[in-house]
């Protein structure tokens, strides 16, 4: 099964990508580890402008150095077009984020005349926690809670998700994105 390429998108790439970034980054592939097998290129990007060229949020890194994630850097970037092509899954945190990503890979298959499998996948992260469509709630303009409790969120879906493609890979002859696959 070869290992896939994992995209998380917000809309500012300051607070809650680079969340779901760092954490799944830490899980799959820790500095003093072993690397997940089945887990190639991680990024995380905005669907805003924003922020381009910003830092984390500092509550998106000191809740993620609270839980021992220390060595996480990002610089905020804003979804392209060839992203469809060069990430096998899309996670988006909230509704927002996934239809404006739908509607680009809409766009993108009919102009470029593309087959569907060959584009990633968009889905929404917190369909993997175990409860259908779970957003990941805007946590910028709130207390730091909000951060908090979208760390425990992305432990959650990333444990999820990475289930998930362990019982594909266990699968005899499945692909981790698939036809076959429960994704
Ligand atoms: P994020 O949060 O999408 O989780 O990075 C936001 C950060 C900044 C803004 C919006 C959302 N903003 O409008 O500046």
């Amino acid at each position: 099964m070869e290992p896939v390429s994992v995209l998380f998108v917000c809309l500012g790439n300051i607070c809650r990508s680079p969340m779901a970034e760092g954490v799944f980054q830490h899980f799959t592939k820790p500095k003093n580890g072993p690397h997940h097998p089945l887990i190639a290129r991680i990024d995380s990007c905005g669907t805003g402008a924003y922020h381009v060229g910003d830092a984390p949020d500092s509550r998106t890194m000191s809740t993620l150095e609270d839980n021992g994630i220390t060595t996480y850097k990002h610089k905020a970037r804003k979804f392209q077009i060839n992203d469809f092509t060069t990430f096998d899954y899309i996670m988006a945190m909230d509704e927002d984020n996934l239809d404006h990503l739908v509607r680009l890979r809409k766009r993108a298959l009919k102009q470029n005349n593309t087959q569907d499998q060959e584009l990633g996948r968009v889905m929404l992260f917190g369909d993997f926690g175990g409860k259908e469509g779970e957003e990941v709630m805007d946590p910028y303009y709130g207390a730091r809670d909000g951060f908090e409790i979208a760390y425990e969120q992305m432990v959650r879906f990333t444990n999820g998700f990475l289930g998930i493609l362990e019982e594909q890979a266990a699968a005899t002859g499945q692909q981790p994105n698939g036809e076959k696959s429960g994704l």
